[in-house]
């Protein structure tokens, strides 16, 4: 399997990683893994057994039941947990949203999750898919270092917080960003030798295009 291509697309919050990834997925035919989605379905799981985000012990103590899964629905990876799929509706809902970078911080958290995201290119080749690109926070710098292309995306955090605005949701991005770079293990930067693109006056079309060109040439 010598053409599948591996992508890391990392940034802070809401710099438009999840438009670009899915859209370029269905170009190319990749699996898409939104590891951020990951986070947060396990935080709705954390918040769900009544667990909160100072119980390190309990928290690193329910890690080994949570028995990991993956549904792949169209070009997109779920997380299925004890196997359910915990509903967008509930991993993007607020209180998950103000919770997931505190349990991001364990570093036993991500480390549960390393393995599994490393993992996501068996199921990608298994289905059929020609690559697999993923984003996150640290898929470049830590997932895959030697991904075949990696990525940081940043925007304007005005910029940002108001694309949340306009999708109806409460994020507190810039406060997301500072939790998630100030973090101790796997801490969101650009990865060295990543090709840092700036969204802020560029539209969906525009990012999307930019990396569909280095994908095409690759795949070349
Ligand atoms: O991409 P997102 O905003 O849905 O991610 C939610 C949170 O998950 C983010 O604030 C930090 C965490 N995260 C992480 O620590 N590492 C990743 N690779 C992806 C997300």
């Amino acid at each position: 399997m010598s053409s599948f291509l591996i992508v890391a697309i990392d940034g802070g919050a809401a710099s438009g990683k999840s438009s670009t990834s899915r859209a370029l997925s269905e170009r190319f035919n990749f699996l898409h893994v939104d590891t951020g989605s990951y986070y947060r379905a396990i935080t709705a799981e954390f918040l769900r057994r009544g667990l909160r985000i100072d119980q390190i012990n309990e928290v690193k103590a329910a890690l080994p039941s949570l028995a990991f899964g993956t549904q792949i629905d169209g070009r997109t990876a779920r997380m299925q947990i004890g196997g359910r799929v915990v509903p967008e509706s509930e991993i993007r809902g607020p209180e998950v949203t103000a919770a997931v970078s505190y349990f991001a911080a364990i570093p036993e958290v991500r480390t549960a999750l390393l393995t599994y995201q490393r993992g996501q290119i068996d199921v990608a080749q298994a289905h059929g898919f020609h690559g697999l690109i993923m984003e996150g926070r640290d898929i470049g710098s830590v997932i895959f270092p030697t991904a075949d292309l990696r990525f940081f995306l940043h925007a304007d955090p005005v910029a940002r917080a108001k694309r949340r605005e306009l999708e109806g949701r409460a994020d507190a991005v810039a406060e997301r960003d500072r939790l998630d770079t100030s973090r101790t293990t796997a801490p969101l930067k650009i990865p060295e030798g990543a090709t840092d693109i700036d969204s802020t006056f560029l539209n969906l079309e525009q990012v999307v295009e930019k990396i569909a060109a280095a994908i095409a040439q690759k795949l070349r």
